[in-house]
């Protein structure tokens, strides 16, 4: 995999779940790692700078101190995102425009505000993190799913406007363990059997969605532009259909004698 050293990668959100795992791991791919967020945490991986993703004037103000620290920006993962659960007929109108100016304006801005700061003749990355919440419904998450299919709109735009300086791409995640989904099924245990019922038996750890980020940021992708990446085990299986699903599973040396 590349080497990152001497790149400088910017990871909206980097603070806790997904976001500090890609943080993570793309300091130990040797690029130097700023961490945006609202609040500081305790230890931040890379250099930490404050600003609401909702505020163009935050954002603008946490990258021209990324300008002035580091010169450069080369890999941009826009990952602060999410939205409350909730019933679109009665979704309040300041959570809804709320999820709108995080998941896709955030975006948004913050890429406006990198462009400038990439190389000129290329080699830069965007990776936005979308959801499967974006390419189908799902009860409660009406807002969010449709924030999210905006956002895949807005890679592709981008991916097809800012060409041969910068790829543009999309992770969609499935359900991914981190401490706010663990919370929002109700506890470990709750999460951990939604897991099970996933065709790989398990719900994504951050780490997963990490290693899409770096793919799609290296060298290796370097003809992947406007790409949607799904990062959800296989995909999920349709309450209606889980018992022909276990029937047609094959089955593994030695089991089922
Ligand atoms: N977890 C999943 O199962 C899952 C599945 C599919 C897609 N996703 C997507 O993956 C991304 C990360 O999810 P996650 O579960 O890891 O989230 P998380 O644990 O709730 O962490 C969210 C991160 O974003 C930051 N953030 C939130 N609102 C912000 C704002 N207005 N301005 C700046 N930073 C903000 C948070 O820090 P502060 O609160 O301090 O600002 C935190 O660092 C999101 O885009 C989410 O939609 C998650």
């Amino acid at each position: 995999m590349t080497s990152f050293a001497g790149r400088v990668a910017v990871v909206t959100g980097g603070t806790r779940g997904i976001g500090r795992a890609v943080a993570a791991r793309f300091e130990a791919a040797g690029a130097t790692v700023v961490t945006l967020a609202r609040t500081e945490p305790r230890q931040a991986v890379g250099r930490f700078l404050a600003a609401d993703l909702g505020s163009r004037a935050a954002v603008r103000a946490a990258f021209a101190t990324v300008a002035a620290e580091f010169g450069r920006v080369d890999v941009l993962v826009n990952n602060a995102g999410g939205a409350r659960p909730g019933p679109a007929l009665d979704y309040p109108e300041a959570a809804a425009r709320a999820a709108f100016d995080l998941n896709v304006l955030g975006v948004l801005y913050a890429a406006q505000c990198a462009y400038p700061l990439t190389p000129e003749h290329g080699g830069a990355a965007i990776v936005n993190i979308g959801s499967v919440a974006g390419t189908r419904p799902s009860p409660g998450t009406a807002v969010y799913g449709a924030a999210k299919a905006a956002l895949a709109a807005l890679t592709k735009s981008l991916a097809l406007e800012w060409a041969p300086r910068i790829r543009v791409n999309c992770v969609l995640p499935g359900p991914v363990l981190t401490e706010s989904l663990t919370a929002y099924h109700g506890g470990p245990e709750a999460a951990e059997a939604v897991g099970r019922g996933l065709p790989m038996g398990r719900m994504a750890e951050p780490d997963d969605i990490a290693e899409a980020c770096l793919f799609l940021a290296s060298e290796q992708a370097r003809h992947i532009s406007g790409a949607e990446l799904l990062v959800h085990g296989g995909g999920e299986v349709p309450g209606f259909n889980r018992a022909a699903r276990e029937a047609a599973r094959p089955r593994g040396f030695g089991e089922g004698k």
